[in-house]
């Protein structure tokens, strides 16, 4: 969105604010000229903060009032404004604004779920103008689109986290901390997988937002286990873990309808994550609807075709990964939790077994930011 508006405005920058009751916090933001100036490779970093919906700020002033404000010059702003242009964040990041669009982003029922600035308006030839009354018009029919994209992406999301809480109920061992931790191991382990594939950073960024949700819902399936079985304290029998098993085929049914790029995530994740690289995991070639072998893919003993190496989807061998690790290195009703030398053996010995080896390699090379994800989500947090 902000891209595409900076390009129609001419735009050498731009924010967007999104609304969080009576804050507007800071959350997006693009930066031509301060962009050129880094070596390449390396991001802009912006600590996020948030101001108050309110008269002392332009973007706030817009909030509260659903109006946009066109400012051709920060420096010879009119006195009798309410509001003055904060020079602090120009000052913080070297830069100077002149001119100023600044749009509210008011979806069809009327309210103001952000801000969209654009940020000194520029010719090809570089030259410094100001926002055109057309430039304006057309930003406004713009945000009014955008906010209505916007309200359904955060619609969605909260509907997944609300699922995310269903899990927990259920199995108060699914806790908000234990799915946090594998979705940041799993982050990282792609993160370290694209980079040495060489992947573009649009690609990167927008698979790695889907991973993230997608790694947080692996387990979500086990809401149709029985207690019995979920939560008995002892070693399970051969029937009962052929019960426990199904988790992964119940939890990509919950996708099955594929909407989006995110659910063909999430389903991967949820029916892949316990699939080995030596073909000896499951669930194997399966229809989702039956939950029998797929047609054409059932083995001489009947049961569906084991899928290994690289017929594995990539996140589910991300997650099979960050998983275990987590099941391994935390306390469970069936075992105690293990210490860090044991769960690095025993994931060592299961190298070109359980675990894609070049994956491991690098699960293993940024050890320093995995022991950091653990500490961030400690266990003893989850009640606060
Ligand atoms: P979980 O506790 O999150 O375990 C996830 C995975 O960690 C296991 O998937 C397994 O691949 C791995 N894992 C656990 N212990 C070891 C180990 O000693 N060595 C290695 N290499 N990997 C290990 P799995 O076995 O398919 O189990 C899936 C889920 O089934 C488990 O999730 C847990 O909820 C349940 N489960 C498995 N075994 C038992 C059991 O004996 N008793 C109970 N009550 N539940 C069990
Ligand atoms: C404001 O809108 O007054 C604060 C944000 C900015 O300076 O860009
Ligand atoms: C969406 O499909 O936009 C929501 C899932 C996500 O945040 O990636
Ligand atoms: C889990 O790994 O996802 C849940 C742990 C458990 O219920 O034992
Ligand atoms: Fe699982
Ligand atoms: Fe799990």
């Amino acid at each position: 969105i902000l891209n595409h508006a900076r390009k129609v405005g001419g735009a050498d920058a731009g924010t967007i604010f999104l609304r969080e009751e009576n804050k507007l916090k800071f959350s997006y933001t693009q930066n031509s000229t301060l962009e050129k100036r880094l070596p390449p490779g390396e991001k802009l970093i912006y600590t996020s903060f948030e101001i108050p919906v309110d008269e002392n700020s332009l973007a706030g002033y817009v909030a509260l009032t659903g109006k946009s404000l066109n400012i051709p010059n920060t420096e010879k702003m009119d006195p009798t404004l309410p509001f003055r242009f904060n020079r602090k964040f120009d000052e913080a990041a070297g830069y100077w604004t002149h001119s100023l669009l600044t749009i509210p982003l008011q979806t069809t029922t009327g309210e103001v779920i952000g801000v969209l600035q654009l940020i000194n308006c520029r010719n090809q030839e570089d030259e410094c103008l100001y926002f055109s009354e057309e430039t304006e018009k057309i930003m406004s029919v713009f945000a009014g689109m955008a906010a209505i994209a916007l309200e359904r992406a955060r619609m969605t999301r909260l509907m997944i986290l609300r699922t995310i809480r269903m899990a927990e109920m259920r199995d108060p061992k699914e806790t908000g901390p234990h799915v946090n931790r594998v979705a940041g191991f799993a982050l990282v382990l792609y993160e370290a997988w694209a980079h040495r594939e060489g992947l573009g950073k649009k690609e990167a960024d927008e698979q790695r937002d889907h991973l993230r949700i997608a790694a947080m819902l692996h387990d979500v399936g086990k809401v149709s286990i029985p207690d019995a079985v979920l939560k008995k304290p002892g070693k399970l029998n051969a029937q009962e873990y052929a019960v426990m098993q199904q988790h992964t085929i119940s939890g990509a049914r919950l996708f099955i309808d594929k909407a989006s790029d995110f659910d063909k995530a999430a389903m991967d994740v949820a029916l892949n994550h316990h699939e080995r690289w030596d073909g000896q995991g499951y669930p194997g070639h399966v229809d989702l609807v039956t939950g029998l072998p797929l047609k054409g893919l059932t083995g001489p003993d009947g049961r569906p075709l084991t899928k290994s190496g690289a017929d594995i989807p990539l996140f589910g061998r991300i997650a099979a990964i960050a998983d275990v690790f987590d099941a391994l290195s935390s306390r469970r009703c069936y075992k105690e939790p293990w210490g860090e030398d044991e769960v690095l053996t025993e994931m060592e010995k299961c190298k070109g077994a359980q675990f894609d080896p070049q994956l491991l390699d690098l699960f293993f090379a940024k050890l320093p930011a995995i022991r950091g994800i653990q500490k961030r989500y400690r266990e003893e947090d989850a009640d606060s």
